[in-house]
């Protein structure tokens, strides 16, 4: 059985309702194992474990949020080589802006050699019906791709 890890921070409730969004989408799914943590509950065991993997961040003083990069930090050296190919997407919850999230969790997973599956999904203002349901779709394809072997 594959499996999809989803790991997230919010310091509010914008990032994880995308989150939650993402694993509903997911869980349809049935023959796909979905594990959501926070970051700071995630480690590089999980990461290792994972087929495929999505992360959510705030976007923070023009950057992901300290939680996300804190995991990141965890868990480069520990999955550097042994990772490589898994498909990978990014969801963001931003302010005004969203750019620097998505650019410095890239730079930062380009290293790991992940494959990009799609264009992160960047929220800004209010969170709206249809960008829930591109998430809950972001979720469902990125199963679907692992249930089938095509991502
Ligand atoms: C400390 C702090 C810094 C922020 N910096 C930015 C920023 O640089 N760019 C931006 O677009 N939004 C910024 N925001 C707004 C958040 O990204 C936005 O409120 C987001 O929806 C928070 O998601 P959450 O509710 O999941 O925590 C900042 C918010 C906080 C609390």
């Amino acid at each position: 059985m594959k499996t999809l890890l989803i790991v997230f921070h919010t310091g509010g409730v914008k990032t994880a309702q995308m989150a939650e969004a993402v694993e509903r989408g997911a869980r349809g799914e049935e023959s796909v194992r979905v594990v959501m943590k926070r970051c700071a509950e995630a480690g590089p065991e999980d990461v290792l474990a994972a087929d495929g993997l999505i992360l959510g961040t705030p976007e923070n003083f023009g950057y992901m949020s300290g939680m996300m990069k804190d995991f990141l930090e965890r868990i480069f050296y520990a999955c550097e080589g042994k990772v490589e190919g898994r498909p990978w997407a990014l969801f963001v919850g931003a302010g005004q802006d969203g750019s620097g999230a998505v650019s410095s969790v890239e730079r930062i997973v380009t290293g790991l050699r992940l494959k990009k599956i799609c264009e992160p999904i960047v929220v800004v203002k209010e969170l709206r019906p249809e960008q829930l349901a591109a998430c809950e779709e972001l979720g469902a394809a990125m199963a679907a791709g692992l249930a089938a072997g095509i991502v």
